[in-house]
């Protein structure tokens, strides 16, 4: 927009003064609906801080820092509201209608055939008929599952039973991510031409069915041809290599946004994602590549040697498939070998715009047609954290892609896993104690009220008797629950070990990530599982509010 027209008569001073009256009205108002907004606001889950929470605390506060890293942040998929409109169902389900239709179109073939059933008393596994009652039965016990697809049924290890594969979402989970199962059935014989479900295997019983769904790939890790990650099994859904740009030519025809590491680095994962986020919002904004470094440092909470990790992958805790497909990134070490090549066999190198400070608003950038735009963080904290160019004036126009981060598939995979072996039937109750339960000054109850008799009595009045129960928690002994379990089922993250020991899918996947290096489950993976199976719980009782009355942020903030 060109500022012409310098408007001098006294009519055009007082115009503008009309509108820019106006517009203040406007902006206080809207300021005020805002603050009223994130007043009332009332996260789904309190345990979860969301985003909106964290956008207030921080336009309160200049000088922010990410205190309670404890707790998880919600990603994109858990803050998505009603319209998924980009993610439209890529296949329809397999719901009561399509089973009928499947099963007329057997009827006609049978009757034609003029067949008194006979066939039935050898349970063939390629007949219709079986799938069409594994889908029926499938249909009736899991309600909180959508089946998308079904393989083939194949032969299981007897005359009478069939192992069958399909494809499933569950409801609660806001992303059109697929899974899959496969189980072992044995028939019997039902009325009217029909099969009858007499026996179902649990989760992942049908061996025979696995098969068919996985291939054998050769490995994608970062470092091509190292001898130890031979060519292995993967999760054929999970397709996250790193995208190169091809030739220099491609290189040098795309725009970059190229953030320096800052004082985010080893920061709790709040802040990191808080940081990204800003990040990629200003490439969206301003149409460039993001530059993404994949290396992410894990702050000391998380980790049980209690000092910050440096070389964690981005993959082993965030979706990358979904994120390379909803926003253009370039990973840090392809971007850099391709700029010196280029440098290094052109005259004219490639033009560099260099930033040293947050304070050039993104909007100073926009005109800005150099291939790199560089910002540095050198400043000393915390003028040096990414988040800072997001602040100001740029949080007016600058908008966080939540909907580009997701949680990791291959973690995802870990809580489909432990809630399907608990066939979707479970409740769940999370249990804060560690250092808030320690420190009686800010939680004078919460020790008392998260004690063993407590809960057993708490829940007595809340979730039925010999009920799956799953405690999602902190507590670091696993025998502090072992009183409830007069009572109930109980399960803990510890009980699922083998689903991330050296021996599991989880294992292969995250090794060949890491160039052949066993990867360790560290607390951020397992509180994320822990999250996410305790949100697919049918009934949830939480700590604060249901089980005592202290704050979740310590005495008088509630
Ligand atoms: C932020 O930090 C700087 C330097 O540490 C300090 O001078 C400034 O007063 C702080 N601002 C607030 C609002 O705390
Ligand atoms: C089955 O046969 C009936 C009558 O023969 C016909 O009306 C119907 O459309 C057929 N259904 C299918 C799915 O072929
Ligand atoms: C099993 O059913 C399929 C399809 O109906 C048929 O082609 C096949 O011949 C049957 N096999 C046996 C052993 O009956
Ligand atoms: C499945 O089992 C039946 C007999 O139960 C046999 O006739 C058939 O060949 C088997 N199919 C395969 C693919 O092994
Ligand atoms: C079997 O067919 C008869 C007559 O068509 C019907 O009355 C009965 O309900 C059917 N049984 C089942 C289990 O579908
Ligand atoms: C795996 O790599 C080898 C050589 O690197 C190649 O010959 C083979 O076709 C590849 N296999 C697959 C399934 O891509
Ligand atoms: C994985 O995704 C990339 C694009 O990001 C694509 O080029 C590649 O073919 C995909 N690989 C497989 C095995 O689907
Ligand atoms: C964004 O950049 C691409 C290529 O770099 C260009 O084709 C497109 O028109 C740009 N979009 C806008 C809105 O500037
Ligand atoms: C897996 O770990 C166990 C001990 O935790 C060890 O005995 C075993 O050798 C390991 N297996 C592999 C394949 O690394
Ligand atoms: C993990 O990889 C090893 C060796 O490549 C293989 O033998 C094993 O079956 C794999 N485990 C799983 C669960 O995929
Ligand atoms: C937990 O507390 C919330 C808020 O008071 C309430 O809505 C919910 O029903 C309680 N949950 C149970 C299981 O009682």
């Amino acid at each position: 927009m060109k500022e012409s027209n310098p408007i001098t008569e006294p009519i055009g001073q007082n115009l503008i003064k009309l509108i820019s009256n106006l517009c203040f009205s406007v902006f206080v108002f809207s300021v005020l609906i805002f603050t009223v907004i994130a007043i009332t606001y009332q996260p789904p889950d309190p345990w979860l801080e969301s985003a909106p929470a964290l956008t207030k605390f921080f336009t309160k506060t200049e000088n922010a820092t990410f205190k309670d890293d404890s707790s998880i942040l919600k990603t994109g998929e858990d803050l998505q509201a009603m319209p998924l409109a980009p993610l439209v169902p890529p296949v329809s389900s397999i719901t009561e209608v399509v089973i009928e239709k499947s099963e007329e179109e057997v009827k006609n073939m049978t009757v034609t055939e003029k067949s008194d059933c006979d066939e039935l008393r050898v349970v063939n596994c390629s007949d219709p008929r079986v799938l069409i009652a594994v889908e029926r039965f499938n249909l009736r016990l899991f309600k909180s599952i959508v089946f998308l697809e079904y393989q083939k049924p194949v032969n299981g290890s007897k005359a009478n039973e069939c192992d069958v594969g399909w494809r499933f979402r569950n409801k609660k989970e806001k992303s059109w991510r697929k899974y899959r199962d496969f189980r072992r059935f044995r028939f019997g014989y039902g009325e009217n031409c029909t099969y009858k479900i007499v026996r179902a295997g649990g989760w992942h019983s049908g061996f025979n069915a696995r098969r068919s769904f996985r291939n054998r790939v050769n490995a994608t890790s970062r470092s091509v041809g190292n001898p130890k990650v031979a060519p292995a099994f993967r999760d054929d859904e999970i397709n996250d290599t790193i995208p190169t740009l091809g030739s220099l030519t491609n290189f040098r025809k795309g725009k970059y946004l190229y953030y320096s590491r800052g004082g985010d680095y080893c920061k709790g994962m709040n802040q990191y994602m808080w940081s990204f986020l800003c990040g990629l919002g200003e490439a969206i904004y301003l149409n460039r590549t993001f530059v993404m470094d994949l290396s992410v440092c894990l702050a000391a909470t998380y980790n049980p040697s209690n000092k910050d990790e440096e070389g964690k992958d981005f993959r082993y805790y965030f979706d990358f498939e979904h994120l390379k497909e909803v926003a253009s990134v370039v990973e840090e070490g392809e971007f850099l070998r391709d700029w010196k090549k280029w440098d290094r066999g052109h005259k004219r190198k490639v033009p560099v715009k260099k930033v040293v400070t947050h304070k050039v608003t993104p909007a100073q950038l926009k005109k800005d047609k150099s291939t790199i735009i560089w910002r540095q963080f050198d400043s000393p904290e915390p003028e040096n954290y990414w988040y800072r160019v997001c602040e100001g004036q740029a949080a007016k126009y600058i908008q966080r892609p939540w909907h580009a981060l997701w949680k990791s598939k291959r973690l995802m995979n870990i809580v489909t896993e432990i809630s399907g072996q608990m066939d979707w039937d479970f409740d769940a109750v999370h249990v804060v104690r560690g250092e808030k339960a320690q420190n009686k000054e800010l939680w004078p109850h919460l020790d008392v009220d998260t004690s063993p008799d407590a809960l057993l009595t708490k829940l007595q009045g809340m979730i039925h008797p010999w009920r799956n129960l799953y405690i999602a928690t902190n507590e670091p002994f696993y025998n502090y629950f072992d009183k409830l379990r007069s009572q109930y089922k109980v399960h803990l993250l510890d009980d699922y070990k083998e689903l991330w020991s050296n021996t599991s899918e989880w294992y292969n996947e995250t090794t060949l990530l890491n160039d052949g290096r066993p990867v360790e489950f560290d607390g951020y993976m397992r509180v994320a599982v822990d999250t996410e199976v305790f949100y697919r719980a049918k009934t949830r009782v939480e700590t604060f509010y249901n089980l005592t009355k202290d704050c979740k942020d310590g005495v008088n903030t509630c």
